[in-house]
């Protein structure tokens, strides 16, 4: 968990106006603008408001910041803005998108080992990537086993909380296993839990909670054995643990290497370095896709036109397109491994900083991107909490024991990381003397 950051105004305007009458709202401080706006005054707001967030070296460690370097950022944010206000809405009215779509779909599927036949789709976020996942698990069951009247998926204790969040929708019924005692999925447990309603099994590479992989080999030959769906939640690790075990680090196989394995779910908002609202589901089998596509004909609404969708959204924007291409194509798989070398560098220092603070301990050895640790002599969520407070804002969280939970960039400038662990050393040493203690405060996902 991590605490809730930034400024809340509007939550707390909003909060104010329940139950105020509209004439009465007209009155007050309106938001609405009654008069237009010129650009400047907005433009000094919005500023204001930007310079109240974290900044990226503040943040480097935290949840939301992968980016790949100062030039690809720039090079993204002016493809982005070359197709600003475009949007895509099929391939016959705007073949630039298309041809954009088809690139990162391919470049996606020869990452991720895909055979000939497979089929890559471009979604807002890996809670999107997930929800395909179960949704073509549910309608395939729904053709071949129809006497399933509730379908059931199985998932690890670990997984993330979009496969119940996909269940809640979908009416598919989501069921966590216990982990093994490394905290990876116990695929025994997973067997036993099995039944006639089950329809899916899914693995993460890795999770996020303990950054570990599970083993997708046992999970995919269960699924063979009992024929059902195999996903992998490869969200953070999909366009990195291709690259890491090319440099020969040893990590669970994932992906369409390993049989059994129908669908991946692979963020590139992630550690495919991309700006936000980019993640790609890709699916062994085109011919599975029949369970994805919504496809509403135009005879249906009175002869408006045909609505054929493979995603959430309908109309879609470009420009994130634009970027996540530019970004792609700018690192290519030289950049990759580039940034994944750099990760491994980053993990190696921080383990010897961390062994180097008294009290500190790495929590699990780190496997992928995700770094998790603590301490059994003086309170780390205290740590965590004060850290933030100092501007090094950190995610902490309650697993089996408490633990600080760092998600790792390969360090553009290596102060980042000294000035990291000269605070952390600090901090460390203020609350092991008892001059500081955790705040009580509760942690919200915000
Ligand atoms: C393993 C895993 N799967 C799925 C997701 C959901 O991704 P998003 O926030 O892009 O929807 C996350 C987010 O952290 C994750 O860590």
């Amino acid at each position: 968990m991590f605490s809730r950051l930034g400024n809340r105004q509007t939550d707390s305007l909003r909060d104010e106006r329940i139950g105020t009458k509209l004439e009465e709202l007209n009155m007050q401080n309106r938001v609405f603008p009654e008069h237009s706006s010129v650009w400047k005054v907005l433009e000094e707001q919005l500023r204001e408001l930007r310079s109240q967030d974290l900044s990226h070296r503040m943040g480097q460690f935290f949840f939301f910041w992968r980016k790949p370097g100062d030039a690809i950022q720039l090079a993204a944010k002016e493809a982005a803005s070359m197709f600003f206000n475009q949007l895509f809405i099929g391939e016959l009215k705007q073949p630039s998108g298309a041809k954009l779509a088809d690139d990162i779909e391919q470049m996606t599927l020869e990452i991720l080992s895909a055979p000939a036949n497979a089929k890559c789709t471009l979604t807002s976020g890996g809670t999107e990537s997930n929800f395909w996942a179960v949704k073509i698990a549910r309608d395939r069951a729904r053709e071949k086993q129809p006497q399933i009247s509730v379908p059931e998926i199985i998932v690890p204790m670990s997984a993330h909380p979009s496969f119940e969040k996909a269940g809640h929708f979908l009416g598919v019924k989501t069921v966590r296993t216990p982990l093994g005692e490394d905290k990876r999925a116990d695929v025994k447990a997973m067997a036993e839990t099995i039944n006639e309603n089950t329809i899916l099994v899914a693995g993460s590479s890795p999770c996020y909670p303990y950054g570990l992989c599970d083993p997708v080999v046992e999970i995919a030959k269960l699924a063979q054995t009992n024929a059902l769906w195999c996903h992998v939640d490869a969200c953070v690790g999909g366009f990195i643990i291709p690259f890491l075990k090319k440099l020969g680090r040893d990590i669970p196989d994932f992906d369409f290497s390993v049989p059994g394995v129908n669908s991946i779910a692979a963020d590139l908002h992630k550690y495919g370095y991309t700006p936000p609202g980019m993640s790609t589901f890709s699916l062994r089998d085109r011919a599975d896709y029949c369970y994805q596509i919504f496809d509403w004909k135009s005879s249906q609404w009175n002869g408006a036109g045909d609505y054929q969708t493979e995603t959430l959204a309908g109309s879609r924007a470009t420009d994130v397109l634009a970027s996540a291409w530019t970004t792609m194509m700018m690192l290519g798989e030289e950049g990759y491994l580039k940034a994944a070398r750099g990760l491994l560098e980053t993990m190696e220092r921080l383990k010897a900083g961390i062994a180097a603070i008294d009290g500190l301990e790495v929590a699990f050895e780190p496997e992928v991107a995700l770094f998790l640790f603590t301490s059994r002599q003086y309170d780390i969520i205290a740590v965590a909490e004060e850290m933030t407070n100092r501007g090094y804002p950190t995610a902490w969280y309650e697993l089996d024991h408490p633990v600080m939970h760092l998600l790792l960039d390969p360090l553009e400038d290596e102060r980042h990381l000294e000035d990291y662990l000269e605070m952390l050393a600090a901090v460390a040493q203020d609350v092991a003397d008892g001059k500081v203690k955790r705040s009580g405060e509760g942690a919200v996902y915000a």
